[in-house]
């Protein structure tokens, strides 16, 4: 089959979250298993363009409501990603340094998938399947099935991965000319009370919805942000398929951005070398153990609890481990942790910003993970982390849920806690102080984690078997 991914992030090209991950992955893996697997994503200014080879395979003039582009794709020539790699650039919308964040971003994100679909009308055969993620490529099942200049496309089977509901592209009315003219009677096909929604649209005309996890797929129907009714609604349509892990990235025995490498057998030794260099860069104690958070700085992640939950467990606890946080989002989240380094003795820090290097020696030296979240579609970091050795500590919520088994139940291996609470997080603190003090235990729940497997195959699987439903 042949699958055209359409995505705003692809890792290493642009990264934001784990949207970037998975979308650098999944296609990779899809084309191991036999298939082709293509992704086509927004030209930003990434030091990525810059240090790769580029050919121009198509040039294509569209509008933007009254405003006509000329766009143009170019093509990653070496396959280094292992799958076809296509960027769209618009002069003035999408050649900027940042992936999000703009005034304009409905814009952007519009001309972006004009330019895509317009670009699929003008291959001389069609794609199997065009798979699309998140609410910045939701719109393209409705134009595929309503714009009159692109309907002869409508037969290509569209699938939409939501990786999160919380952000849905919202626009007003006013821009429904941006949309290459089309059937007035499918107004109700973009709206969601009252703006058009670019995610709704794409779960009302999608063939086929999928959540990156089972649980979070059961909480839609009750929290999605507005969209709980339609989720209901289109239950017949939705599955959950668990995100995987890139493997071949994410391994302690190789991975790149570390240089003490381990693996199962001498987990123990390498995640103290690892932790060694964590606590003299950061002024932590060695000695007692590391509790690291991973993330944006946001409400879906529990980040603004994270202040009063280490200061409590600073107080009630005792200073018995050490807390490093990396991680940017609210200004006021920011500013706190950081005043909170005033507190420091030599058991806290934080890095406020975006770290690729530091994240992986963070799970790699860690000895817990602290996912503290209110919303969580998935996550990656707490696989990343037990692929390393790492105890999660996680609310019992979507893809966490679905992942972490708690330690005192059979088979367990994690730490899960029920609300995103100051105190529901500061006695998960608790209990990760006291497995720690339990030296076997500890040994023995890394072993157990470290080899469970959260590879691609599984899901690649699930994901053929539904495309060939269609
Ligand atoms: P989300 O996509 O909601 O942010 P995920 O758990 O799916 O959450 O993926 C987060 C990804 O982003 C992981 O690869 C994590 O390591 C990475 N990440 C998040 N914040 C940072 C940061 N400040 N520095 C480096 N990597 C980060
Ligand atoms: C989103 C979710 C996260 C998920 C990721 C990849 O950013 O917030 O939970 O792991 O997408 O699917």
């Amino acid at each position: 089959m042949e699958i055209i991914h359409v995505s705003a992030e692809c890792y290493p090209v642009a990264k934001a979250g784990g949207l970037g991950d998975v979308v650098g992955a999944l296609p990779k893996y899809q084309n191991q298993s036999g298939h082709i697997a293509k992704v086509v994503m927004p030209m930003y200014r990434t030091k990525f363009l810059l240090a790769n080879e580029w050919d121009v395979v198509h040039k294509g003039y569209t509008n933007l409501g009254n405003w006509w582009f000329t766009y143009t794709i170019i093509k990653e020539r070496n396959n280094v990603l292992d799958f076809d790699l296509y960027l769209v650039d618009i002069n003035g919308l999408l050649d900027r340094d940042k992936i999000y964040g703009y005034d304009d971003d409905a814009d952007r994100f519009t001309a972006f998938q004009i330019s895509v679909v317009d670009w699929i009308s003008a291959w001389s055969h069609r794609p199997d399947v065009i798979h699309v993620h998140d609410y910045h490529a939701g719109l393209i099942p409705f134009i595929i099935k309503y714009c009159y200049r692109y309907q002869h496309l409508q037969n290509i089977p569209t699938v939409l991965t939501i990786h999160n509901a919380q952000y849905q592209g919202w626009m007003g009315w006013d821009k429904s000319h941006f949309l290459p003219a089309w059937d007035p009677w499918k107004r109700g096909m973009l709206d969601w009370k009252g703006s058009i929604n670019p995610l709704a649209s794409g779960i009302k005309c999608a063939w086929k919805v999928t959540t990156v996890s089972w649980s979070y797929l059961d909480e839609l129907r009750v929290s999605a942000n507005g969209l709980e009714s339609l989720f209901e609604y289109e239950k017949g349509k939705c599955v959950g398929i668990l995100n995987g892990i890139d493997s071949v990235v994410w391994d302690p025995a190789t991975d790149k951005y570390i240089e003490n490498h381990f693996d199962t057998e001498s987990a123990d030794k390498g995640k103290l070398k690892n932790k060694k260099l964590l606590c003299e860069t950061f002024g932590l104690d060695i000695t007692k153990p590391l509790i690291v958070f991973i993330g944006r700085l946001v409400g879906e992640k529990g980040a603004d609890l994270l202040p009063q939950a280490i200061r409590d467990s600073f107080y009630y606890i005792g200073r018995t481990m050490n807390f490093l946080v990396l991680g940017s989002g609210f200004p006021e989240v920011e500013s706190e942790l950081e005043s909170m380094k005033f507190l420091n003795q030599n058991d806290y820090n934080v890095y406020i910003g975006y770290n690729e290097g530091l994240s992986h020696l963070m799970y790699a030296g860690a000895d817990f993970i602290l996912m503290p979240s209110r919303v969580e579609p998935c996550g990656l970091n707490q696989m990343y982390a037990m692929r390393y050795g790492t105890v999660p500590m996680v609310r019992n919520t979507g893809g966490l849920r679905d992942t972490v088994i708690d330690y005192g139940d059979p088979d367990g291996y994690g730490i899960r806690f029920n609300y995103a609470a100051v105190g529901d997080i500061s006695q998960a603190i608790w209990r990760a102080v006291e497995m720690y003090k339990d030296e076997e235990k500890l040994k023995e729940i890394r072993q157990h984690m470290m080899r469970l497997d959260f590879s691609w195959e599984t899901s690649v699987k699930q994901y053929i078997d539904l495309y060939k439903s269609l």
